[in-house]
């Protein structure tokens, strides 16, 4: 027997037997991975199904979103800005409602441009394919579904309108970081100071930022399709600014989901007289 004939022999009597042709051309075992697979999923459905619940019993709640001057704050939730009806109650809002005719929560008005914004981001996709779809839940492990027509129809066509959600998040990030400003008011008790809600709110405006900013599409729009960057040299030097942070998308996605939460707990707690927000200088 040659030397070919003896490791093919070796090859033969190591080999796992398969049959080949189960979910979408894998091996019709669900898979040979020994290692805790769905622990990842697992993690992803009860943080994200955590923060969808918290987030639509605060988008309905419609109290305890604002600190006003009689608490000698100015602090507004990021999920209830802008307050664009005449129901809200931040400094002012009701004189300038633009939606004079909508009386149930504001929240409810703006959610689906930060909502639309995450479900449609790539990294998200990835996230919630894995963990809600199991399309697949991981790596070597076979599809929950037999057919996959991707994102070319109803309803996850609309994943291609990420782009779009890209520049509507753009106009929040400026006005919750024009909240963050706003935060450094203290009304009442010396005009201006750092209260640990401004740092919060400053926090989550750096954050939402960071996290548009590395947004994939927002890589590809700086450095996109450009056959040369010595003749775009203004689009390098976005592209060289926000690739490192795009390699941080995922850390960006998750920190930033966490604080948007946590600052809406925060100001909820102080509207409601629960703590005190505590005045460093
Ligand atoms: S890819 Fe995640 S926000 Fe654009």
């Amino acid at each position: 027997m040659t030397t070919t004939e003896n490791s093919a022999t070796r090859v033969d009597n190591s080999s796992t037997p398969v049959i080949l042709g189960g979910a979408r051309g894998g091996p019709d075992v669900t898979t040979m991975r020994t290692d805790r697979w769905w622990l990842a999923p697992v993690i992803t459905v009860a943080i994200l199904g955590s923060f969808v619940i918290y987030a639509t019993w605060a988008a309905f709640v419609n109290k305890d979103y604002y600190v006003g001057a009689n608490m000698h704050r100015d602090l507004i939730s990021p999920f209830y800005s802008p307050c664009l009806t005449q129901s809200c109650v931040a400094t002012g809002a009701a004189n300038k409602a633009v939606f004079s005719w909508w009386t149930i929560s504001p929240a409810l008005l703006i959610l689906i441009f930060p909502l639309g914004f995450r479900m449609t981001c790539y990294y998200y996709r990835r996230s919630y394919y894995r963990s809600f779809w199991w399309a697949p839940p991981a790596c070597s492990v076979a599809d929950s579904h037999k057919s996959y027509s991707g994102e070319s129809r109803f309803p996850l066509i609309m994943q291609n309108v990420h782009r779009y959600f890209w520049y509507f998040g753009l106009v929040f990030n400026v006005l919750l970081t024009y909240d963050a400003v706003m935060a450094f008011r203290t009304p009442g008790d010396g005009g201006i100071g750092v209260t640990i809600g401004t740092m919060v709110l400053c926090l989550n405006a750096t954050l939402l930022w960071g996290y548009s900013l590395s947004c994939h599409a927002c890589r590809h729009l700086c450095g996109g399709q450009v056959r040369s960057f010595s003749k775009h040299p203004i689009r390098y030097k976005f592209w060289k600014f926000v690739t490192p942070l795009n390699a941080k998308h995922m850390q960006f996605a998750w920190v930033s989901l966490f604080v948007v939460a946590l600052t809406d707990v925060y100001v909820r707690l102080v509207a409601s007289g629960t703590i005190t927000d505590f005045k460093l200088f």
